[in-house]
């Protein structure tokens, strides 16, 4: 089986990262990381990818001050000459320009901790405390221009609890980000092959 390269654009902790990789050790798992790319030198998921073999490089943004596209054209090079085929952003905490997201139209996917359109952007358990819904989660979607707003492909969901805060809530949002990323990005893997 020759498997989909997937490139992983990371901030930080790396933990969806981790869970991909862990996925892509199964025999039928059609895609395996090729690369993964950090636009900060202290993201802990560089080291988590080195552990696995996996080639793990920073573009650090602060290089480009305010020209988004050119840090961006360095990503997508860097992409491009490792030969991926699939982008998946796990806690890749910049929004992206029209440029990236459109060289990767269909083939760039994020998790976002929340069942949006519920709860676009940051601090989402905290603001669904806040709300008082009595259930949250998070999706997986491909990326679109506007942020947060891509096709959905897959949410999981978690029940609230009566003495949830927004650790806690998070805590329990994050083991099901970490089984609903790597299914996802198994499908569409499987659906961009046919
Ligand atoms: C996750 O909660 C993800 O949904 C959000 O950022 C967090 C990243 O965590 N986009 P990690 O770096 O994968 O541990």
């Amino acid at each position: 089986m020759t498997r989909v390269k997937l490139g992983v654009l990371i901030s930080g902790r790396g933990s969806n990262l981790q869970a991909l990789m862990i996925a892509a050790q199964a025999v039928d798992c059609p895609y395996a990381v090729g690369l993964v790319i950090a636009n900060r030198p202290a993201a802990e998921g560089l080291a988590l990818a080195q552990a696995a073999n996996i080639p793990a490089i920073t573009i650090d943004h602060r290089s480009y001050g305010e020209d988004r596209e050119s840090h961006e054209r360095h990503i997508l090079a860097a992409l491009e000459a490792a030969d991926v085929q699939l982008v998946a952003l796990a806690g890749y905490m910049r929004v992206l320009t029209p440029f990236l997201v459109e060289a990767w139209s269909g083939r760039m996917t994020n998790i976002h901790p929340s069942l949006l359109p519920a709860f676009p952007g940051l601090d989402t358990h905290r603001r669904a405390l806040e709300a008082g819904v009595s259930e949250h989660g998070c999706t997986v979607h491909l990326v679109s221009p506007q942020v947060d707003q891509g096709e959905i492909l897959g949410q999981a969901r978690v029940p609230v609890l009566p003495h949830d805060d927004p650790q806690s809530l998070a805590a329990r949002v994050l083991v099901e980000e970490h089984k609903l990323y790597p299914k996802c990005l198994s499908e569409l893997t499987k659906i961009l092959a046919n």
